[in-house]
């Protein structure tokens, strides 16, 4: 790390590192560490009986020589919930490589499985919790990401000087409305979330059973946020975003996430605008 840097973030006596994610992802997770002259390892998640799931020999591979893990959870864009036995093997990992976990979990409160809950992996214990960065938002539950309010928790009191150090000058700074609603969002929203959550639930049934009738798609199950990760690569066009752009489709496209020929859909939206992009998906397959 360039002498500025370290005088300007305040990272010194942060051993130098690289930093591990796993991809597809959501598109900061690959650009961020080379803002502050790190380089990024990727492991692929793997698909196994319809669910994303964790590549651990490659993730074994990596590890050594990586210093940060950048955790999405629940996973965007592939919507999973990662589970106990998945978090403790990860934090094992994290105990022998020394690393420290930045745990973006602003899509906690999105989990749509019966069934499933969503653990912090700074909860799997106190170890966990000393090397652990929790970032979190009320954006994505409650739609409010042009307030700009969110939040880091970091237990452990040296780290979270770092923490803030490293984001001085950079990092804004919350508005008193982008409080103001965060509070009233995580007092009084219980009500609203729980409607929220069941509007979800049916309009990802929806498009997984959409996606599953049409040819050259698929995806696997979508167990928490509101994007579906579809593989587009079936249908044999060069550049899925613009077709679908083509047949009046807003998708996000996949190589943003590390996966050309992919694109993510999502389906927070009333089930009317749904039915709709499931129409005009159907015309455009
Ligand atoms: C995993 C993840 N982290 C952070 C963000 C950024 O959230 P915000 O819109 O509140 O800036 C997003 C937004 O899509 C996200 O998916």
């Amino acid at each position: 790390m360039p002498l500025w840097l370290e005088g300007r973030s305040g990272l010194a006596g942060l051993a130098a590192g690289d930093v591990l994610t796993a991809t597809p992802v959501y598109p900061p997770f690959l650009t961020a560490p080379g803002h502050m002259g790190r380089k990024l390892r990727r492991i692929d998640l793997v698909e196994k009986e319809g669910l994303w799931q964790w590549d651990w020999q490659a993730l074994e591979k990596e590890a050594p020589h990586s210093r940060l893990l950048l955790l999405c959870h629940p996973h965007n864009p592939v919507g999973r919930c990662w589970q106990d036995e998945e978090l403790e093997k990860l934090a094992v990992l994290a105990e022998q490589h020394d690393w420290i976990v930045c745990s973006d979990e602003i899509h906690c409160d999105l989990i749509l499985d019966e069934g499933k809950q969503h653990r912090p992996f700074a909860r799997l214990g106190e170890k966990a919790a000393q090397r652990s960065i929790t970032l979190m938002a009320p954006s994505k539950t409650f739609n409010v990401p042009g307030l700009a309010c969110a939040f880091a928790v970091i237990p452990d009191a040296g780290l979270r000087r770092r923490f803030q150090a490293a984001m001085a000058g950079i990092v804004p700074h919350p508005n008193t409305l982008g409080l103001v609603a965060c509070e009233a969002a995580f007092r009084h929203g219980a009500g609203w979330h729980q409607k929220l959550i069941k509007v979800l639930r049916s309009n990802r049934d929806r498009v997984e059973q959409a996606v599953a009738a049409l040819p050259g798609l698929r995806m696997a199950h979508v167990e928490a946020t509101y994007l579906a990760w579809i593989d587009a690569r079936g249908l044999g066009v060069d550049d899925p975003e613009k077709h679908f752009e083509a047949h009046g489709l807003g998708l996000s496209d996949g190589a943003a996430f590390g996966a050309p020929g992919w694109v993510r859909l999502n389906f927070g939206c009333p089930a009317a605008t749904l039915k709709e992009a499931l129409a005009r998906l159907e015309k455009a397959c």
